[in-house]
Order: C-alpha cells, then structure tokens, then sequence
C-alpha cells in the first residue's frame, strides 16, 4: 500500500533523530561524532530543502486562503534552524562536535527542530493530506522520495 506525504516526511524526521542519537552515544569518540555531526547536518538541511522545494508549493496550492501562509511560517522556522546550522558547520578547532559549546548549540537546534517537526506532523501535514486526497498525497510522497534519492545522488557526487 501507498504511503502518505505525512508518513513520508515523519519517517524522514525520525532518521535525523536517529542520527542525533548516534552523535550522542559515540560521545568521547571525537571521530566518529565528527562524522555523526556532518551527516546529521546534511540530513537535516536536505529535509528543509524537500520541504520547500516540494510541500510549500503544495500548501499554497492545496490549502486556499491559509497554505501560503502556513508554508511562510514553515520557511521562517528553518531559517532559523539553519543558521544554527551553519554556525555549528563554522565551529572547528577547539569548539567543534564533542566540545561544551557546540553540544549546547546542537540540543537548542535540536529543541527547534523537534517543536517544529512537532507541528508539521500533528497539523501542517494531515491538514495537507486531507486537501490533497489520498492518492494526491501517494503521489507527493512518491515525489518526495524521489527528491530524497536525487539528493543522496549528488552528496555521493560532491563528496567524490
Ligand atoms: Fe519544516
Ligand atoms: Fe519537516
């Protein structure tokens, strides 16, 4: 059976958990949470890039009066995420993944992300779903998917 747009881009919010739980156990490990830190960073920027590439339009098409609005607020809140992003990316000798200050900037965006992932799926996302139908949703989900491959396509390109 088919899955949903809602199912899809919750499954892609549990793997960055997944990842972060990895960052987390290999503590005292500077390595390995180098490497956790780096896919996690990478997972969560794609997502937020699936979603505006992809759900935004979505919304604004699919949700008259409200969707625009909704995807703006979605935008504005992985700004935020992302600048923390890049701060964390920017944070190397002596303040890099394993260190006091870039742990405590990685639980506050973490915080973000989980409120934020939070609402998408008890809200943003089944309000979409029953405005795209059930087979709108399959086909946004397979859509989402695909971007997802294309994307792990050109990390594998860019890393060459
Ligand atoms: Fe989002
Ligand atoms: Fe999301």
């Amino acid at each position: 059976m088919s899955q949903s747009l809602s199912q899809v881009v919750s499954a892609d919010h549990a793997e960055v958990y997944t990842l972060h739980e990895s960052y987390l156990v290999s503590k005292g490990d500077v390595n390995a949470q180098a490497q956790h830190a780096l896919m996690l960073g990478w997972a969560v920027g794609r997502h937020a890039m699936m979603e505006e590439i992809l759900m935004h339009p979505l919304q604004t098409r699919a949700i008259p009066g409200q969707g625009a609005e909704l995807a703006a607020i979605d935008a504005r809140e992985h700004e935020q995420i992302k600048e923390m992003l890049m701060q964390l990316a920017s944070w190397t000798e002596g303040h890099g993944p394993g260190t006091i200050e870039f742990d405590n900037l990685l639980e506050t965006m973490m915080g973000h992300l989980r409120r934020h992932n939070d609402s998408e799926e008890s809200a943003d996302l089944p309000l979409l779903d029953s405005h795209l139908g059930p087979e709108g949703s399959a086909r946004a989900a397979e859509m989402f998917g695909k971007v997802k491959q294309f994307m792990a396509l050109s990390r594998l390109v860019f890393s060459l």
